[in-house]
């Protein structure tokens, strides 16, 4: 029998193929290994979103070298966004790679494995979505649901729209069909994957000839007996229109939690990035989100030290955080990435001390309003999908709220259950409590 060991960067889509490549492999007869050296197939679902994705990737791409030193007769692969990026360079630079993929050539990897002669080649062109492909999932009562692929947007620091092409979404009945199989699996939780996923649909067509909308895919999948949980990520905050907020409101599978990435509170910033909204389009779309659903949590990406970041600019980034009050936020440097507008632009401006700098005047600061804001839940009973055994205490259980946060409690529940957790405490990351045994033994009361 042939093992296989995967190795995953960078975001859920990738974590999603990955999934599916392992799906596809175990369909092919092939088992996981525990480890680089006991596999007879390597493979790197790869990253490339800022430049200490590529050299991470390309420290573990030395180990993998070093195995196939010992036992040349082993095979290594690498997909994702950083082979798409460079493509056949690939093969020059790393002459012991075997197989090299884009993120649109998933399904390829069998048709390379089962193929007679293993000489090394590339697969780059999209040719469709991995989401109809097997899935050995992480956990078996969550589950992914790419609704499309690609991003028509042009941020001018984003390396995505050329590794992952233009913006296809998949057909709405499709979708509904793949949450039903899902349901059937026992996936109890799932979470819809884009690049813009707010933006899906305006490729397709409904039968009277209009173009689907990300709220119609929301109601249809909020009816899918079993799932009990939806959630999406990313939306884009110039697509968050009135009608995706409503259906926050009286969707019930919906959860409370949108990731609304912000990368700036500075207009000026905003315009040179190509976001294409203001500030003041960003605090209106969360005012609105607020009105409709009042207790919803946000969460946001923020770069800081884009190039020609003033002190002003990054103040007025610190304004809209302590403004809006997020729940949480991934904060980052601006990486310059290859073939991006941004990688052209004066990046001397901002000295890297700087960044740093208000990098951590920024984290004091989510962090200081990510604690206030879990205050909220302090007394309540919630709702928490249990993951398994609590990382700091074994003795102890960890899950997830619809809000997204993370809870350790005290209780009886098994991995995939719901239950009620009252909650005692709060920190800007995880909230503590205790799990209601008198709700377990009697769930339906
Ligand atoms: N499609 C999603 C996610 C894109 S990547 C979206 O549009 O929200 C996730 C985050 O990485 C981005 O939101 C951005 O904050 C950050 N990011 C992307 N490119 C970057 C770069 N070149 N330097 C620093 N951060 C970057
Ligand atoms: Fe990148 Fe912008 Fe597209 Fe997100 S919306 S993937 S940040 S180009
Ligand atoms: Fe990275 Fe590609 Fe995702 S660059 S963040 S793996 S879309």
């Amino acid at each position: 029998m042939k093992r296989y060991h995967v190795t995953t960067f960078g975001c859920q889509m990738n974590e999603h193929d990955s999934e599916r490549i392992k799906g596809m492999l175990e369909t092919l007869g092939y088992r996981e290994a525990d480890s680089r050296e006991a596999a007879d197939l390597i493979l790197f679902n790869t990253c490339s979103i800022r430049e200490r994705a590529d050299s991470r990737f390309l420290a573990h791409l030395g180990a993998a070298k070093r195995v196939k030193q010992e036992r040349p007769e082993t095979v290594i692969g690498v997909g994702g966004c950083w082979a798409q990026s460079v493509k056949e360079e690939v093969f020059r630079r790393f002459p012991f790679v075997d197989v090299a993929f884009g993120p649109g050539q998933v399904h390829k990897l069998a048709e390379f494995l089962t193929s007679d002669s293993l000489s090394a080649q590339g697969y780059f062109e999209f040719e469709g979505f991995a989401g109809h492909l097997p899935a050995r999932r992480e956990r078996p009562h969550q589950g992914w649901l790419q609704i499309s692929v690609g991003c028509n947007c042009r941020c001018a620091y984003c390396i995505v729209p050329s590794t992952r092409g233009r913006e296809v979404s998949r057909p709405l009945e499709e979708l509904v069909a793949e949450a039903q199989r899902m349901a059937a699996e026992g996936v109890k939780e799932v979470t819809l994957l884009g690049q813009n996923v707010n933006s899906y649909g305006r490729d397709l067509r409904d039968s009277s000839g209009s173009p689907r909308r990300f709220s119609e895919l929301l109601r249809a999948l909020d009816a899918v007996e079993g799932i009990e949980r939806i959630r999406y990520t990313s939306p884009h905050p110039k697509d968050m229109r009135e009608d995706v907020i409503r259906a926050h409101a009286e969707c019930r599978h919906l959860c409370e939690h949108i990731h609304l990435p912000l990368q700036s509170g500075s207009s000026r910033i905003l315009k040179a990035m190509r976001r294409t909204y203001d500030r003041e389009r960003y605090l209106d779309r969360v005012a609105l989100i607020r009105e409709h659903v009042a207790d919803i949590a946000l969460t946001t990406d923020i770069i800081v030290g884009f190039p020609g970041e003033s002190e002003r600019d990054f103040e007025e980034t610190l304004e809209v955080v302590d403004a809006v009050g997020f729940d949480g936020a991934f904060t980052f440097i601006f990486s310059p990435r290859r073939g991006t507008e941004a990688a052209q632009m004066n990046d001397s401006f901002v000295a890297h001390e700087v960044k740093v700098q208000r990098m951590e005047r920024l984290v004091a600061l989510v962090q200081r309003r990510a604690q206030e804001r879990a205050q909220r839940f302090v007394g309540r009973e919630l709702e928490v999908l249990v993951e398994g055994p609590s990382r700091t205490d074994p003795t102890r259980l960890r899950g997830r709220t619809r809000h997204n946060k993370v809870v350790n409690f005290s209780g009886l529940a098994s991995a995939g259950e719901l239950t009620r957790v009252r909650i005692h405490s709060a920190t800007s990351q995880t909230l503590s409590g205790e799990e209601l045994l008198l709700a377990r033994a009697n769930p339906a009361g």
